[in-house]
């Protein structure tokens, strides 16, 4: 894949598909700019890139606070100097039947997964508007495109991030600013397997999703806008009526 002197921002970077896509982009000698709730889990990652020769920075960020994304953008603009990608990972997934769900909850899953996108987007927005180049890369999700049971509140979410994508592709396509979903499914530490929740009889590891954000951030992909990349073993293909 190809990659011309890139800077890359990951929020949620600490997590499963965060840090694999941080170490495929150091692969590919994209400076990387961190960010993260969670500092213990940040910091350990940044050290391990930085051995490895990563030019990585980490940052301490709450997608839900507008001080801390502007602050963050700032920094890193003051550290790098510019930059050319964005992956919109962070994003969290609590439980509860529509029906039972406490406003908090709700708030917390609208506000963190999908305000949170629109808070970083448009911190960052600016500088690549100004550049003239941008490759946006949002984090949906299977449940955002047929919904699921007990996880309303997050689905909503996701759909929206979605839509949201898709009209940022439109009104930017202009700009050379491309915006893309990847869509997941399935992901856990661990691969499990045989199991019958997926077509390809696997569960799948941050390392499935994580090369599909990196192809949609290079240079490759110069002619794709607005998808939305479904990375799910075929978990929504359809019903396994009878084994195959
Ligand atoms: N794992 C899956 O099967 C799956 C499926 C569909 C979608 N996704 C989406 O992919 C993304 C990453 O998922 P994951 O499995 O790596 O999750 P994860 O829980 O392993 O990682 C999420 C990271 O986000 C960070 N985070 C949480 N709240 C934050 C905040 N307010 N500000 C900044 N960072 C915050 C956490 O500290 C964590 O490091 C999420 O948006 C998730 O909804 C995952």
């Amino acid at each position: 894949m190809i990659f011309e002197n890139r800077i890359a921002v990951i929020t949620g970077a600490a997590g499963r598909i965060g840090r694999a896509t941080a170490e495929l982009f150091a692969q590919y000698g994209v400076a990387l700019a961190l960010a993260d709730i969670a500092p213990e889990k940040l910091n350990v990652l940044v050290d391990e890139l930085r051995e490895k020769g990563a030019n990585v920075r980490g940052y301490m960020v709450n997608v839900r606070d507008m001080e801390s994304v502007k602050t963050f953008a700032d920094q890193v603009l003051a550290d790098f100097g510019k930059i050319d990608i964005l992956v919109n990972n962070a994003g969290v997934w609590k439980p509860s039947l529509l029906s039972e769900t406490p406003y908090e909850l709700w708030e917390e899953m609208i506000d963190l997964n999908l305000n949170g996108v629109f808070r970083v987007t448009n911190a960052f927005l600016p500088v690549m508007l100004n550049n003239g180049y941008g490759r946006i890369i949002n984090l949906t999700s299977i449940a955002g495109e047929v919904g699921l049971p007990k996880f309303g509140a997050y689905s909503t979410s996701k759909a929206g991030v979605l839509i949201y994508s898709k009209t940022l592709a439109m009104e930017l396509a202009k700009k050379n600013i491309t915006v893309n979903c990847v869509s997941p499914g399935m992901i856990w530490d661990v691969v499990q397997s045989p199991t019958k929740t997926t077509w390809l009889e696997r569960t799948g590891l941050g390392k499935d999703v994580a090369r599909n954000i990196v192809f949609l951030a290079s240079d490759n992909a110069s002619y794709i806008t607005g998808v939305d990349h479904t990375v799910d073993g075929g978990r929504i293909l359809g019903p396994r009526f009878s084994d195959v």
